[in-house]
């Protein structure tokens, strides 16, 4: 099968969102592998950890056409953190299906980024990328992240719910979205 890698850039009003460079690894991780941004993401990572997470994140370019991106605050040029679009591998989650992710540095938390990269990833699954439905991922305490997913029009999908350790509760829990109910960037 041929590579997907094309060239990756889409710009929002504040951010853009673009592949990853090698000059990004280095201010991504400092800026996100916290306590505070790990707490629901198994905890801070260690050399092993990062490694291993940046070749998924380059892999899935590769593979699919689509990733977690880079988001860089358009103003200043720096890494916020990643959003994005993957296939979900996670273990004994719905292998395949389209699925909408992120991770933003605390220091722009409650500021509208993660829900403006995350609208922008949604409509790109379903104008794009060819996608009927997308899903998201979190676990029960993680109340920031299900929160975005209903500010994205998503609905709790406890029928897609799945045991898995890997975010720090013994369960997984799911939203998810239609492409017939996506109202657009500007619903
Ligand atoms: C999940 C996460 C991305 C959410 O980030 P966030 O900044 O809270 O989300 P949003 O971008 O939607 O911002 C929402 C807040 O910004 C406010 N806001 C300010 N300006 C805004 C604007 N222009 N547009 C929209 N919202 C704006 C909203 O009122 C809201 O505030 P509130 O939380 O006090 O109600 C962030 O908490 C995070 O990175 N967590 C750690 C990593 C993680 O757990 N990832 C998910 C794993 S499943």
């Amino acid at each position: 099968m041929g590579s997907l890698v094309t060239a990756f850039r889409h710009e929002t009003d504040r951010l853009i969102l673009r592949d990853w460079r090698g000059t990004d690894w280095e201010p991504f991780w400092h800026a996100t592998n916290t306590p505070a941004v790990m707490e629901w993401l198994g905890g801070v990572c260690d050399d092993a950890k990062r490694n291993a997470a940046q070749q998924r994140l380059l892999s899935y370019q590769t593979d699919h056409g689509h990733t977690f991106w880079a988001v860089e605050r358009k103003e200043v040029g720096a890494i916020l953190g990643f959003c994005g679009l993957k296939r979900c591998n996670q273990a004994g989650g719905p292998q395949g299906e389209m699925e909408v992710g992120w991770r933003l540095c605390e220091d722009v938390w409650g500021q509208g980024y993660a829900k403006e990269a995350a609208a922008a990833a949604l409509d790109l699954a379903f104008t794009r990328f060819g996608a009927e439905q997308v899903i998201a991922l979190t676990v029960e305490p993680n109340a920031p992240s299900w929160g975005l997913m209903k500010r994205l029009g998503m609905e709790r999908r406890e029928d897609l719910d799945f045991p898995n350790s890997d975010f720090g509760a013994d369960r997984i829990i799911v939203y998810s979205i239609a492409r017939t109910d996506w109202k657009g960037l500007d619903g």
